[in-house]
């Protein structure tokens, strides 16, 4: 099985000439985006990082950093058809930029480490929820109880982490099957339409002003470095940009697909979704008067209120953390993915053997992270930070804007912008709308941007 079936013909999305293979593609990275990254983690560092003003600035940055970068990954991955370490060495042989993809090899083990912990917690409410204990009204301290007893037991924690890694490294082995494509192409758009009926539902609670305001009505006295380097590194982390993950699926795109208009899709939907999480979760957390800075627990510990409440909440419950948790899988896939493409081509490593190494690597880097919340060693493991928070601090907020630092300089004057342009252009002898944009956003203002951003985060924080 080659590493081009996820963009493989697929009869169900078939209509006409060129487009089923577009749409194979952008449901392939639009599930590889839209994850635990939207639903977990944006509305808990949005919560963290004081609301709207938060939501402000990670929208600038999804547009004038996140759109920018995701085209220079696809035309990168595209042009050369290479994994991304691969993928630097053809266009610059021999040179010290092959390990900017080697970064992207080592983030993707990385990330893949704690979030397949967090994937694990998904699997387990899942579990939890369609044995109807979500059902009964419940009060926050029991739904506090529920979720501190199950963290606090690795017996628990470790297995989940182990299942999900498995399953995950055993679909990769497989290749990415059509079956898991067409999967996606049906559950993703059903998992949006739950979050539809969850945001309409959330939008009567009694705190939905409240929550809206928090949400909405930014504060700009409140802005600082450290929330900047968050709504950043949450874009790229929403977007799956930063390690390479785009190269490689762009790296399957066949050469006469519409990058252009595949970028801007997999963008607006993954923003949309990750949204939608905000506009469910923050009206519900004023409502019944938590915090919206609990952090990292923030979704396990709303969302059962949501479910205990509404009518339906018996089948809403299980069938959101069941999407939730096959979303999280679509993008674990594609972390997995990286690593194992690079050790199929570049070191011949057949792909069965490469995937479950990846997943082995994984799993014993995510045990401290799955023991953050059962451990006192772990819970504060340093600087004040739980082991997995620190990871997540590390890969997400520094690993991903540094990744995508150096590729910015190495698609902007290594390769040539004007090259990635013409790259991204639908049509070859016509510019794309935002052409000449896109080339200067890419030579100056990402780098620019990335390095102040980053400077001032490293100084800041020794
Ligand atoms: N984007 C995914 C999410 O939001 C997580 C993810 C998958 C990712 N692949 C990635 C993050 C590559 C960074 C890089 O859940």
């Amino acid at each position: 099985m080659t590493v081009r079936s996820p963009l493989k013909y697929n009869p169900l999305m078939a209509k006409r000439g060129k487009w089923k293979s577009t749409l194979g593609f952008v449901l392939a990275a639009a599930g590889s985006a839209v994850g635990l990254g939207n639903i977990w983690r944006f509305p808990y560092v949005t919560g963290k990082n004081g609301g709207a003003v938060f939501l402000f600035f990670y929208i600038l940055a999804v547009i004038f950093l996140g759109l920018v970068v995701m085209y220079a990954e696809l035309s990168l991955g595209r042009a050369t058809q290479k994994n991304p370490v691969g993928a630097f060495e053809k266009i610059k042989p021999f040179s010290p930029w092959k390990a900017v993809g080697f970064l992207g090899v080592f983030t993707g083990v990385g990330i893949l480490s704690y979030y397949s912990v967090i994937a694990g917690w998904t699997l387990y409410y899942f579990y939890i929820s369609s044995l109807g204990k979500f059902s009964e009204k419940l009060t926050e301290a029991q739904i506090d109880g529920i979720f501190s007893s199950f963290v606090s037991k690795p017996f628990l924690t470790l297995p989940l982490l182990l299942i999900f890694i498995f399953i995950t490294s055993f679909i990769v082995s497989r290749g990415i099957s059509s079956g898991i494509e067409r999967w996606t192409g049906i559950l993703m758009p059903l998992l949006f339409l739950i979050l539809l009926v969850l945001s309409v539902y959330s939008l009567t609670l009694p705190g939905a002003s409240e929550g809206l305001k928090f949400y909405l009505k930014p504060d700009f006295s409140k802005v600082n470095l450290k929330m900047i380097l968050s709504a950043v590194g949450q874009a790229f982390f929403s977007l799956s940009l930063g390690m390479g993950a785009m190269i490689t699926y762009g790296s399957y795109l066949p050469k006469e697909d519409n990058l252009f208009s595949s970028g801007i899709e997999v963008v607006a939907f993954d923003t949309l979704v990750a949204f939608l999480a905000g506009i469910i979760i923050f009206p519900t957390v004023f409502t019944y008067g938590l915090s919206p800075r609990a952090g990292v627990p923030l979704v396990f510990k709303t969302l059962p209120f949501t479910f205990s409440k509404l009518p339906l909440g018996r089948l809403f419950g299980p069938l959101f953390f069941f999407l939730l948790t096959i979303a999280a899988l679509t993008s674990t896939i594609s972390l997995v993915e990286v690593a194992t493409s690079y050790l199929v081509d570049e070191k011949k490593i057949p792909r069965p053997r490469a995937a479950f190494l990846v997943g082995a690597v994984a799993f014993l880097l995510g045990i401290p992270s799955a023991l953050s919340t059962s451990s006192r060693f772990f819970s504060r493991f340093a600087f004040g930070k739980s082991f997995l928070d620190l990871m997540d601090y590390i890969w997400a907020n520094l690993s991903l804007p540094l990744g995508a630092l150096l590729l910015s300089v190495f698609v902007g004057y290594v390769w040539g912008a004007e090259k990635a342009a013409v790259e991204i252009r639908p049509d070859k002898s016509r510019k794309f709308p935002g052409e000449d944009l896109w080339i200067y956003d890419i030579k100056y203002f990402v780098p620019l941007a990335l390095s102040v951003i980053l400077l001032f985060a490293v100084l800041g924080s020794s």
